[in-house]
């Protein structure tokens, strides 16, 4: 039942985008414009020393975690959108990043959330008896930043990347699809699920396994 709600929101989600997304092309046909490129913020700079720091405080934090190849973080992101471009990412290629940074998640601690970020966000921090995606190991070292690839040279476009709204399959959205459905799947025991009380329901918890 928690991960239908939780598919639902996410298809949802997936809806706003297409349809954002076909109404930003229809406009921009409209106008005859040249081909703009990108709308979203580029590439946030020092991204490669900050996943790098971001790994080694997160081993420091939780040592449960066990030892991760920072470096090797960074060379799975660079394989999945360098020479690549930025609105043809899938979650395909993130694989490899995900399942180096695979980690163990603690039984009956999972919080999944749609649309209550702040709340949550909040909540775990006041209480600390649950996990969110931000929590593990991929979406703390991932979590509030930008990439993206370009097609001519490796490297990332630190000038511009697409807005969540601009294409289906970009470098963020579908990095972020696949840190959320590792996590659901590597979730386990009682799963939590918050959700929007003015936009879905309310506050459910489901047994799964
Ligand atoms: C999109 O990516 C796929 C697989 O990586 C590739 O085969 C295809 O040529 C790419 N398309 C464009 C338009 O870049
Ligand atoms: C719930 O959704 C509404 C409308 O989308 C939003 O204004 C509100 O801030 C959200 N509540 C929380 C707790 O995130
Ligand atoms: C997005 O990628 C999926 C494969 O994961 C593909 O089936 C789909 O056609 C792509 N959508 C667009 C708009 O390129």
């Amino acid at each position: 039942m928690s991960r239908l709600l939780w598919r639902k929101s996410i298809l949802a989600l997936a809806g706003i985008i297409l349809a954002s997304g076909f109404g930003a092309a229809e406009a921009q046909r409209n106008l005859k414009a040249p081909k703009k490129r990108y709308t979203g913020p580029g590439t946030t700079p020092n991204l490669r020393n900050i996943i790098i720091g971001r790994c080694y405080h997160y081993m420091s934090l939780y040592p449960a975690t066990g030892v991760k190849d920072c470096s090797g973080v960074w060379q799975e992101l660079t394989d999945a959108v360098f020479r690549k471009e930025p609105c043809n990412i899938t979650e395909e290629d993130y694989k490899k990043l995900a399942q180096v940074t695979a980690q163990t998640i603690p039984c009956d601690k999972s919080l999944l959330w749609s649309r209550t970020n702040d709340l949550v966000h909040r909540y775990t921090k006041a209480t600390e008896s649950f996990m969110t995606l931000e929590d593990t190991f991929l979406g703390f070292l991932f979590n509030g930043l930008t990439w993206c690839g370009k097609t001519a040279s490796p490297g990332m476009n630190y000038n511009a990347c697409p807005s969540w709204k601009e294409c289906t399959n970009n470098s963020l959205s579908s990095f972020w699809k696949i840190a959320s459905a590792t996590f659901s799947q590597a979730s386990c025991g009682t799963v939590h699920v918050m959700l929007n009380g003015s936009a879905d329901g309310a506050i459910t918890r489901k047994e799964r396994c």
